[in-house]
């Protein structure tokens, strides 16, 4: 643990003393503001002055950031604290930090090769035993999502998602037809030299598939002779068969698993597939760091449980030019936002986007979402002024900085990289943090607590 908190030392120093040269000036913003839509649940400050008023703890410096552009800082980074309330997982933590960065006269292309110069100068100084690849390969959300049924491929090694839906439309396999009249998608991978696995392997690696939401993993194994050993084999003629080994480029002792479903379905388990099986065929190189770019995300996404539009990454990113008339028509599906993620190993290490900096863009924007007139005036009414000023076009991005610490220290649990973390159920079991406190502090915020609520802990 010493090394590691060693190693976040020197990284930390190494940003900032290259973001310092690049002519980055480190900016501190509020901890105590108000609620900002990066996606999760705010933690909540009561206030002693104004009684039942809450500040909200930032889940990013987002907005703050973009104000600094339009009062004429021109390049900002900040080692930036942030909270959210939400689920934890293996690499969230409720607090965490980001190198938060925002440029103002900049395009797409300038945010990424920053970061790219970045990335590339800090992992041989900090981690001279780490590889990188160079340049950092691009491709779009759309793409990605095809080819690895994720926004955030491991891409360290291939065992790619191909589509076969038009291979197997004409088969009499019913669970793939049955996927396809409903707009579904058949996707396969190969798994090379797996030709050999037991139905005892193949049922433990459907349950992986299932947790991606599969119903089920059909599958094939190419034999060394070159015949077909499938429970499904006679759903499909001689040349369907042939076809389905050429378009997944499968060799005898191949084994391809199939998954037919929704495509966000098919997508999800077959990424989950391809994560266990690059472990478990060793096809990855600890001391290798893989580094890419994800582009041109969806502006919009449909949240099933409220059946609105959200904002995938927030409602901040320009439109891609191309479908501005798409966004004025109100046919939200294929709008692209100018936004990018960085992956790296198979987690997202960054996102980010050139910001909308007009105000009528920006207030269409709002209008698509949940948001009533009232409300947007309330939350963002701010940022709409602040553009009536005239703000530079900018954009930015913000790097994990712990999950960067993760893939430089080899380690898949975020707990490792922070100094006093928190357990899985939000708790510094330490300091006993959350905890009761007595009623002459609760009386001083002006909150009673519901004598029906039990401690969690009780
Ligand atoms: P986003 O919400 O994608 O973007 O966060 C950026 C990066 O921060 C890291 N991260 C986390 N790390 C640990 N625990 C968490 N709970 C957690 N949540 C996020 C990830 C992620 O890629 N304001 C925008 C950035 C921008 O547009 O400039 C933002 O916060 O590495
Ligand atoms: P069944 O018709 O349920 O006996 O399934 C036949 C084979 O198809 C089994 O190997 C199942 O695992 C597989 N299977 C079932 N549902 C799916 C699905 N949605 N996608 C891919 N394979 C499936």
């Amino acid at each position: 643990m010493l090394k590691i908190m060693e190693l976040r030392h020197h990284t930390i120093k190494f940003i900032r003393d290259w973001m310092n040269a690049q002519g980055f000036w480190e900016i501190e913003t509020p901890m105590l503001m108000k609620s900002t839509p990066e996606g999760a649940r705010d933690y909540l400050v009561p206030s002693r002055v104004h009684p039942g008023e809450f500040y909200a703890l930032p889940q990013s410096p987002q907005q703050l950031k973009q104000l600094l552009m339009v009062a004429g800082i021109d390049r900002y980074f900040q080692i930036a604290r942030c909270m959210r309330d939400e689920d934890l997982r293996a690499d969230r933590q409720p607090e965490f930090t980001q190198l938060d960065v925002e440029m103002s006269f900049v395009e797409q292309e300038d945010v990424l090769q920053t970061i790219e110069d970045l990335m590339t100068a800090l992992v041989p100084a900090v981690t001279p035993h780490k590889r990188i690849r160079s340049p950092f390969p691009r491709m779009t959300y759309h793409e990605s999502v095809e080819r690895y049924g994720s926004d955030k491929p491991d891409l360290r090694y291939g065992l790619e998602l191909v589509n076969v839906g038009d291979l197997v439309k004409d088969s009499q396999f019913n669970v793939f037809t049955a996927a396809l009249t409903k707009g579904g998608k058949v996707q396969t991978i190969r798994l090379p030299g797996c030709a050999s696995y037991t139905r005892k392997q193949i049922d433990e690696l459907q349950e992986v598939a299932k947790i991606g939401g599969a119903k089920g993993m059909a599958w094939m194994a190419i034999e060394a002779n070159g015949t077909v050993r499938s429970p499904i084999a006679k759903f499909f003629t001689p040349e369907q068969l042939q076809a389905l080994q050429s378009a997944a480029d499968a060799d005898p002792g191949d084994l391809l698993v199939f998954v037919a479903d929704k495509p966000a379905v098919v997508a999800a388990s077959l990424d989950k597939v391809r994560r266990e099986m690059g472990k478990r065929l060793k096809l990855v190189d600890k001391d290798e760091i893989v580094f890419g770019w994800v582009v041109d995300f969806p502006m919009f996404e449909w949240n099933e449980e409220s059946q609105s539009w959200d904002a995938m990454h927030h409602p901040f990113c320009m439109v891609n030019p191309e479908d501005v008339e798409k966004l004025l028509h109100n046919d939200l599906e294929g709008v692209r936002a100018a936004s990018y993620d960085l992956v790296a190993n198979g987690y997202e290490l960054a996102s980010g986007s050139i910001r909308i900096h007009d105000r009528e863009i920006q207030q269409r924007i709002f209008d698509r979402l949940p948001y009533s007139p009232e409300e947007i005036q309330q939350r963002f009414g701010h940022m709409l002024d602040a553009f009536e000023y005239g703000a530079p076009p900018h954009g930015g991005i913000a790097p994990g900085v712990d999950r960067l610490i993760m893939i430089l220290a080899d380690t898949d649990n975020i707990r490792d990289v922070i100094a006093f973390p928190k357990t899985q159920k939000a708790e510094d079991v330490m300091m006993n943090a959350p905890s009761a406190i007595d009623d002459v502090l609760l009386n001083d915020v002006h909150l009673s607590i519901n004598k029906s609520i039990k401690s969690s802990k009780e």
